[in-house]
């Protein structure tokens, strides 16, 4: 599976060529129950609009690296990193919205986007990577098998994206 799978860095206009497909990306986790930030009803609309007003002007000012992976030629994953840091943290970036489309989930394309970020990271000679998952989703023991620590847990921190309850974060790290 891995041979079929490619990783690369997406600039501004790659954004705006597959626009289409991030939104499908994106919109697919949501409705699929992922905690990233948004809550049904998330239409196709308001998916793109993410990538184009959120995502791209980011890209485009140098404040943050997209990575996306194809499988067979279709966008199948993407991770953000978070290099706008403040100028007390220029060793430090985040992670934001590693994200698998649900039909090619469990084939390893998470663990080489992380290994992709993780040596971007290294080459822009920052050293200390931090995120925060849904307490108990399927990307914590992801993390922690990455040799990612746990900090903390925040309860009550975000809305469930589909049912009427409040969910914990867990803020994680790794000194690369
Ligand atoms: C979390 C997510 C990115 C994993 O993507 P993936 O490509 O399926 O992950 P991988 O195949 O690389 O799996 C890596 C490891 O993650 C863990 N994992 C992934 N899916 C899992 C599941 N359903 N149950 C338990 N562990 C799981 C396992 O440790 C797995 O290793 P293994 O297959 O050797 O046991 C994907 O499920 C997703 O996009 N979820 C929705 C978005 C989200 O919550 N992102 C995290 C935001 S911080």
């Amino acid at each position: 599976m891995n041979d079929a799978v490619s990783i690369s860095t997406f600039h501004a206009d790659d954004i705006e060529t597959h626009l289409g497909e991030l939104g499908e990306l994106l919109s697919a986790c949501v409705h699929d129950g992922a905690s990233i930030s948004f809550v049904l009803p998330f239409t196709r609309s308001e998916s793109e609009l993410f990538w184009s007003a959120k995502v791209l002007p980011a890209v485009r000012a140098g404040k943050l690296t997209l990575l996306v992976a194809r499988h067979e030629g279709r966008i199948a994953g993407s991770v953000q990193l978070d290099h706008d840091t403040p100028p007390n943290q220029p060793h430090r970036a985040e992670v934001r919205k590693l994200l698998v489309h649900p039909n090619v989930r469990r084939r390893g394309i998470a663990r080489l986007l992380m290994a992709e970020l993780e040596q971007l990271t290294r080459r822009m000679g920052r050293h200390l990577i931090t995120l925060d998952t849904r307490t108990g989703d399927k990307a914590e023991p992801l993390y922690a098998s990455l040799g990612y620590a746990t900090a903390g847990v925040i309860p009550g921190y975000c809305l469930d994206p589909i049912e009427d309850r409040l969910d914990s974060t867990t803020l994680m790290y790794k000194a690369l």
